[in-house]
C-alpha cells in the first residue's frame, strides 16, 4: 500500500494545470451506453474511478480505446447488462449505469452500492423515479433487478431531495424513453449541465438546462449519436489548489479552470482575506499572511460544495479565530477531524457542526486518509505542519486526484509517494 510523505513548511509558487472533472467524466462515460456508435471523450482525468468505470463497460462488452486523457468508447457490442458487485463495491458511482442500461436494453441488474465512509447514501430516489417511468424493480441478492420490456415512459418526477446521481440517472433514462419526462427539484451542478449538453447535442430536446426543472423529450428507444465531448475542468481539484495557496501563504496560478464553477469557494476564501487575479481560463491566488476565520454551510450548487468542506477545514485550522463549518449533505463527513487534531488542530464536533479554533502551528504525524476529500485535507494540513507527515491509505486520494503529489512537487512542495514496508511474521 502506498503512502505520502510530506515535509511541511515549504513555500509554494508557480502554476498548476487543472484536470478534467471526475464527477463529470463518470456520468458522461455512463451516457455512452445510450449510443451504438463510437463516442470520443477528451480531457479525462487520470484517476482510478475513471479506470474502474471503463473496466465495468468492458465487462459488459463495450469496446474501449483508452489512452492518457482520451477514450473512444463503442457500446454497440454490449452483451451483458449486469453490473457486478466486484466493481460497484469499488465505486458507488457505478450506479450511474442503471438508467442508461435500462432505457437502452429494457432490463439490467446492478449491484446495490451499499453505504460508504461518509454516510448511508441510499439510492431510493433513483429507484422511485425509474418506477414512475414504468420500470419493474426488485431488490434480490444484493442486486437491483430492473425491467421495462417495452421501454421506459416519460413521467413527471419530483425528487424529494436534490440528488446529483439521481438526476443524472433519470436524465439518461429519459433520453431514450417514450414521451416527455419532467424532472422537478433536479440538481443543477456544472457536471449535470455538461451531461445535458452532451445529450442535447445528440438531438434530444432538453429544456431548462442549468435549472431545477428539466423537460426531456425521449427518442422512443432510438440510440444516440454523440459529438466528441471535452470534459470540463474539475472544480473540486481547482478549489483544493486554491486552498493549498491559502494555507501555505503562497502565490499559485490555476490554469484551465472555470471561475463560474468555483465562485462559492472563491467567495469564502475572499472572506478569509485571500486576493485573486481572475482571467478567462486562469486564476491566481496571492499570498495571505493572516487568514481570517470562516463560517460555512455545505449545500447544493451553486452553494458551498460538500466536496470542499474538508479542505476548507484544513485552512480554517490556521486562521486567526474560531470558524464554524456545518455539513448538511452527508451525515458522517467529519472523519478528517480526528486526523487533523492528531496534527495539532483544535476542532470540536457537535452533531453536524464543527467548531475550529485556529492554531499557530501544526506538527507532522502519521495520519490516515478516510475518504477522498478528507485525504486532500490531510495533505493540505501536512504542507504547513512542522516536520514530517505520513498520510496513509491514499488509495482514497488516487480515486479522484490526478497526480496530486506530482502537481504539488512542481509547485515546490516536499512530497513523495512511498510504499509501506510489509513485515512478514516469522
Ligand atoms: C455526488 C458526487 C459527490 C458529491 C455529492 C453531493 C459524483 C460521482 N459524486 O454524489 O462527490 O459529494 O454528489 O454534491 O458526482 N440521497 C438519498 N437518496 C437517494 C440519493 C441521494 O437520500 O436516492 C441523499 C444522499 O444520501 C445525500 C444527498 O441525498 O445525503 C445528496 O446525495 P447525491 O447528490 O445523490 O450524491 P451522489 O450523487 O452520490
Amino acid at each position: 500500500m502506498d503512502y505520502l510523505e510530506i515535509v511541511g513548511c515549504q513555500k509554494l509558487s508557480g502554476s498548476v494545470k487543472i484536470s478534467g472533472a471526475k464527477n463529470s467524466a463518470l456520468p458522461i462515460i455512463a451516457a455512452t451506453i445510450l449510443s451504438d456508435k463510437d463516442v470520443t471523450l477528451t480531457n479525462l482525468p487520470n484517476v482510478v474511478d475513471i479506470r474502474t468505470l471503463l473496466k465495468l463497460l468492458t465487462m459488459l462488452g463495450g469496446e474501449i480505446k483508452h489512452h492518457d486523457t482520451s477514450a473512444i468508447i463503442n457500446n454497440n457490442t454490449i452483451i451483458s447488462t449486469k453490473a457486478v458487485y466486484e466493481i460497484v463495491s469499488q465505486m458507488r458511482a457505478s450506479i450511474l449505469v442503471l438508467g442508461p442500461l435500462l432505457t437502452r436494453f429494457g432490463e439490467c441488474e446492478v449491484s446495490l452500492p451499499g453505504g460508504c465512509a461518509i454516510g448511508q447514501r441510499p439510492i431510493d430516489l433513483h429507484l422511485k423515479a425509474l418506477e414512475a417511468m414504468g420500470a419493474n424493480i426488485e431488490i434480490k441478492g444484493g442486486y437491483v433487478k430492473a425491467e421495462a420490456k417495452d421501454g421506459l415512459k416519460g413521467a413527471k418526477i419530483i425528487f424529494d431531495k436534490i440528488t446529483v446521481g439521481g438526476t443524472e440517472n433519470i436524465i439518461m433514462a429519459a433520453a431514450l424513453a417514450h414521451g416527455t419526462t419532467t424532472i422537478l427539484n433536479a440538481a443543477k451542478e456544472p457536471e449535470i449541465v455538461q451531461l445535458c449538453e452532451m445529450i442535447a447535442s445528440a438531438g434530444v430536446k432538453i429544456e431548462g438546462i442549468g435549472t431545477n426543472e428539466l423537460i426531456i423529450e425521449g427518442t422512443c428507444g432510438k440510440p444516440l449519436e454523440f459529438k466528441p465531448v471535452e470534459i470540463i475542468p474539475d472544480r473540486i481539484e481547482a478549489g483544493t489548489y486554491l486552498c493549498a495557496g491559502a494555507i501555505t501563504n503562497s502565490s499559485i496560478t490555476l490554469e484551465k479552470v472555470n471561475y463560474q464553477h468555483i465562485r462559492s469557494s472563491i467567495d469564502k476564501l475572499e472572506s478569509m482575506g485571500c486576493n485573486f487575479d481572475i482571467k478567462d481560463n486562469s486564476i491566481t491566488i496571492y499570498p495571505t499572511k493572516n487568514i481570517k476565520p470562516v463560517n460555512l454551510i455545505t449545500t447544493e450548487y451553486p452553494g458551498f460544495p460538500t466536496d470542499m468542506q474538508a479542505q476548507f477545514m484544513a485552512v480554517a485550522v490556521m486562521a486567526e479565530g474560531e470558524s464554524l463549518i456545518e455539513e448538511r449533505l452527508f451525515e458522517n463527513r467529519f472523519m478528517h477531524v480526528s486526523e487533523l487534531n492528531r496534527l495539532g488542530a483544535d476542532i470540536w464536533l457537535k452533531g453536524s457542526t464543527a467548531a475550529i479554533k485556529g492554531v499557530d502551528k501544526l506538527y507532522g504525524a502519521d495520519v490516515m486518509a478516510t475518504d477522498l476529500r478528507a485525504s486532500s485535507a490531510l495533505v493540505l494540513a501536512a504542507l504547513v505542519a512542522e516536520g514530517t507527515t505520513k498520510v496513509r491509505r491514499i488509495y482514497h486520494l488516487d480515486r479522484g486526484y490526478d497526480d496530486l503529489e506530482g502537481k504539488l512537487s512542481k509547485l515546490g512542495a516536499n512530497i513523495v509517494r512511498k510504499k509501506e514496508l510489509l513485515f512478514k511474521k516469522s
